[in-house]
């Protein structure tokens, strides 16, 4: 281990979830950069402690990692029986989109490297969703769907029917027994998908906020901030990310 690493861990330390499965499952899928192993734990934490009603809800899936470990988890504590809900509109952000927005050539391309278009790439991350969560979610897919998360609550409100990514028809709305926000992290989406949340959450309900560790620069951790003073909403951990539970 280097020194930076024993480092970062003495002034971070987090506890991790040991499993095989997901173990192997991060070397399968794509995406593991970006589900810190906190998270797992916090997963396992709070799908342990689900209140008796209520879904399960993942704001930004990528290519599955995320929904995966969490379809796993509640195998695991035989808690099949929930509706599983996730959303991506499966969109690309180079990292200069902002300094080059006057260059069409790199917002056209992945990293605008011309030989892979971002609509190839979104594409393909969609399908890696479908693939992934077809073999490791068998028997127990998520309701997939190809929206932003503000289309989904949208949908959510209205008790829409709708039909998932894999073709099965579903019924939107009612409770939320745990949320987990990792789609766009500014602080303005962010703070909209957790008020959408918690319009839902269930007491005993939680809801864990990516990229909120006090470390980070993301607009989630202002808001994981603002979220530990609010009324009615209880810090379960920081692992580093927050985790809440609703009371
Ligand atoms: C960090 S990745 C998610 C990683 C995934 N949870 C995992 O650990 O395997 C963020 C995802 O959020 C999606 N996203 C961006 N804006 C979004 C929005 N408004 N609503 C929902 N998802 C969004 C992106 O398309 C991207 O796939």
């Amino acid at each position: 281990m280097s020194l930076y690493r024993k480092l970062l861990l003495r002034l971070h330390p987090f506890k991790t979830l040991q499993d095989d499965y997901i173990t192997r499952l991060q070397g399968s899928v794509g995406g593991a950069g970006m589900l810190h192993p906190g998270n797992v734990y916090a997963f396992n934490y709070a799908l342990r402690r689900l209140p008796e009603t209520g879904a399960v809800l993942e704001i930004g899936s990528f290519a599955g990692l995320s929904a995966n470990v969490i379809s796993w988890l509640l195998r695991k504590h035989q808690a099949e029986t929930r509706l599983f809900f996730c959303c991506d509109p499966w969109v690309y952000d180079g990292y200069h989109d902002v300094s080059r927005k006057e260059d069409p050539e790199y917002l056209e391309y992945f990293e605008g490297c011309a030989h892979v278009t971002r609509e190839a790439y979104t594409n393909f991350i969609r399908e890696s969703f479908m693939r992934n969560t077809q073999l490791f979610s068998k028997g127990f897919l998520p309701h997939a769907f190809h929206l932003t998360s503000d289309a989904f609550f949208d949908a959510w409100h209205e008790k829409r029917m709708l039909t998932d990514v894999f073709h099965a028809p579903v019924t939107l709305g009612g409770p939320l027994a745990f949320v987990y926000v990792d789609g766009d992290h500014s602080y303005e989406q962010a703070s909209r998908d957790v008020e959408h949340a918690l319009k839902h959450l269930v007491p005993g309900g939680f809801l864990l906020l990516d990229d909120s560790a006090d470390f980070w620069k993301y607009g989630s951790v202002r808001l994981a901030r603002e979220l530990k003073r609010r009324k009615g909403l209880e810090l379960v951990m920081k692992n580093p990310n927050y985790l809440f539970v609703k009371r």
